[in-house]
């Protein structure tokens, strides 16, 4: 190509799953289908400084990239972008032909338990595919680009691939969604009912500290794990009952899909070989809260998990007064320093 240098820059956002993903093969291929609501606020925002290499540089130097974190540059992301440079190679030939500068930061304290990888992963690929456009002649539809960013974010993270669009995403073959991948996330392009209109994400944070065990480690355990084959399918089940809930609009079939995914999740972690408890005291105090605050009031409050102790709080929108109020009453002492961060379905992606 003839251009030299250039910038691009993305905010892409984190998401939360409704079904969860945990068990994947090689090439960060899914074992199971999965489904989340794309967040609002929590996102990471990068840009990209490319160069083109001299000849000699070229020729000596293989990928070539540094990378700064909220201003200082960083050593510590290093090796995660190299492999992820590595795997994407093939698909992003020009990679090798230029230095990158690679500026991120999150809307979101770093180190709050959030994962920042779904956000991080997925703002890189999306800048890659920005300087890919401008270094080819080849128009490209936004459908295609929107397929590539999420094939590319996906062997960064997994979940990745989830954030490139909104409001609800589908990764992962399933029967019940046409057009459904193992390869790249796709738009949930289902009937939706209003009440899950601009739902609401509360993530209490419960414990700030790094992740206990990795996601990596994490997938690796569902391998030989006594109860795979039944978890995987029952998520393909769950996927297409959720579905139909969506269409619905039936909040008390959602509550109880989505806090089941959130516990089997956790129970595939209790009973594989090695075993974890993700969860601390205050997650279960929290949950319980919920279950209380939901029997005295007939809410349609309910909570998902990540793998760690944090805790989601989804509700309706029309239920935001009264569920916020609940909240500050009764569940922000159980998180550390009284933190907990306010955000809500989202629309994916976008250039800056
Ligand atoms: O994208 P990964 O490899 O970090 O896996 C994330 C898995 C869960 O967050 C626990 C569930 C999910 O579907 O997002």
């Amino acid at each position: 190509s003839k251009i030299n240098n250039g910038s691009v820059k993305w905010e892409s956002p984190s998401n939360i799953a409704l079904v969860k993903y945990w068990g994947k093969k090689e090439h960060q291929i899914p074992e199971n289908p999965s489904i989340s609501f794309t967040l609002s606020d929590c996102k990471t925002i990068t840009e990209i400084n490319f160069t083109k290499k001299d000849l000699i540089t070229k020729a000596t130097s293989g990928l070539s990239f540094d990378i700064y974190f909220e201003g200082n540059k960083n050593e510590a992301f290093k090796p995660k972008i190299q492999t992820f440079f590595e795997r994407i190679e093939t698909y992003m030939p020009f990679l090798r032909d230029y230095h990158f500068k690679i500026e991120t930061s999150n809307t979101f304290p770093h180190s709050s338990g959030i994962a920042s990888s779904a956000s991080g992963m997925s703002a890189i690929a999306l800048c890659l595919m920005s300087i890919e456009r401008l270094l080819s002649d080849v128009e490209i539809s936004e459908k295609a680009f929107n397929q590539k960013a999420s094939f590319l974010a996906r062997l960064g993270s997994g979940s990745a691939c989830r954030s490139i669009e909104g409001e609800l995403v589908v990764w992962g073959k399933n029967e019940s969604i046409a057009e459904s991948s193992d390869l790249y996330g796709v738009k949930f392009e289902g009937e939706v009912h209003s009440n899950f209109n601009n739902f609401q994400d509360t993530i209490l944070l419960v414990d700030k500290g790094e992740k206990q065990v990795s996601s990596t480690v994490g997938h690796q355990l569902m391998y030989g794990h006594p109860f795979a084959e039944t978890r995987f399918e029952q998520a393909h089940t769950n996927l297409a009952a959720l579905k139909a809930i969506l269409a619905s609009g039936d909040l008390d079939e959602f509550i109880k899909i989505v806090e089941s995914e959130a516990l089997t999740l956790h129970a595939m972690m209790m009973t594989s070989m090695p075993y974890f408890i993700l969860m601390k005291p205050n997650t279960l105090e929290i949950i319980n809260k919920i279950w209380e605050f939901r029997e005295k009031t007939n809410s349609k409050v309910c909570f998902t998990l990540d793998a760690g102790a944090n805790v989601h709080v989804l509700y309706p929108q029309n239920e935001s007064k009264s569920v916020l109020e609940f909240i500050k009453n009764e569940l922000i002492s159980y998180c550390q320093n009284e933190h907990y961060i306010c955000d809500k379905i989202g629309f994916g992606a976008n250039q800056v």
